[in-house]
């Protein structure tokens, strides 16, 4: 396991005990993967590689396509949302009525976290206790977020939390298309209020729908992509939801955290 951990900032994470580490990574279900090189059979670094060595996307994704409601007098999209301080927006998205969800909803999932936090993460919309509770990744699928974070050396409240949707979809079905035109204006408002350095999207279904494209999760990660206009560099890795019904991609997952550990340390 990789016990020279940095932290997102680059540096040697010498605060961080072994035992620390061991723990984090165990909560992760991770305390048994070793990666040996087949010379020494030592275990596997956690170093950043050189800048050239991590591929960057090729194809700057455009954001999400924006649109207003019908018979919506207001200007378009991100462009009602543009001039929205913290305040302005959380009210917003707590009145919203764009999209059906706002009648099955228990109440709007804002996001929560520090407000100018170098890491976003962004996942796909809120849960049943999300819905209940207003607050993005407090169930199971939270905990093994939180547990993913401090694996790389973050508390929860050091990152700003966010999902694409604001509202729960009836039985966690997956988000229409209409849906996330709709509430996307208030994620990419979020995201130019926080300027984060890195936005880590978790699962299939965010990734794809933030990036535009239908290519499959294994093919998303492991790569920098770009964004909206300022080019955010985002990173995608599996959704904590399903590391816990399939542990298997859990070491997959490790390695994207490091990798975004280590894109976020280029500054
Ligand atoms: N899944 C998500 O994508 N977001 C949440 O807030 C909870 C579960």
């Amino acid at each position: 396991m990789a016990e020279s951990a940095q932290t997102p900032a680059g540096g040697t994470d010498a605060c961080m005990s072994t035992a620390l580490r061991k723990e984090y990574l165990a909560a992760l279900g991770l305390e048994s993967w070793v990666v040996r090189t087949p010379a020494s059979a030592a275990p596997q670094v956690a170093s950043a590689p050189a800048v050239a060595a991590v591929p960057v996307a090729s194809a700057a994704p455009r954001p999400v396509a924006l649109k207003g409601g019908a018979a919506d007098a207001e200007p378009a999209g991100a462009e009602r949302e543009a001039a929205y301080d913290w305040t302005q927006l959380r009210e917003r998205v707590a009145a919203c009525t764009r999209c059906g969800l706002s009648a099955t909803r228990t109440q709007t999932v804002f996001g929560v976290g520090n407000l100018t936090a170098e890491w976003m993460v962004v996942g796909e919309a809120p849960g049943a206790e999300e819905d209940l509770l207003g607050e993005p990744f407090v169930g199971r699928a939270g905990q093994l977020l939180n547990s993913m974070l401090r694996a790389i050396g973050l508390k929860r409240e050091q990152v700003y939390i966010a999902n694409m949707l604001k509202c729960r979809p009836p039985h966690n079905r997956d988000p229409l298309a209409s849906e996330t035109a709709e509430c996307s204006p208030y994620l990419e408002r979020q995201i130019a209020l926080v300027k984060p350095k890195l936005m880590l999207v978790v699962g299939r279904i965010a990734a794809q729908r933030l990036l535009q494209t239908d290519a499959p999760l294994g093919r998303l990660r492991q790569q920098v992509h770009a964004f909206g206009a300022s080019r955010v560099p985002l990173v995608v890795t599996y959704h904590p939801a399903y590391l816990l019904r399939d542990p298997l991609n859990k070491a997959k997952a490790w390695e994207d955290l490091k990798f975004a550990r280590e894109v976020s340390a280029r500054g």
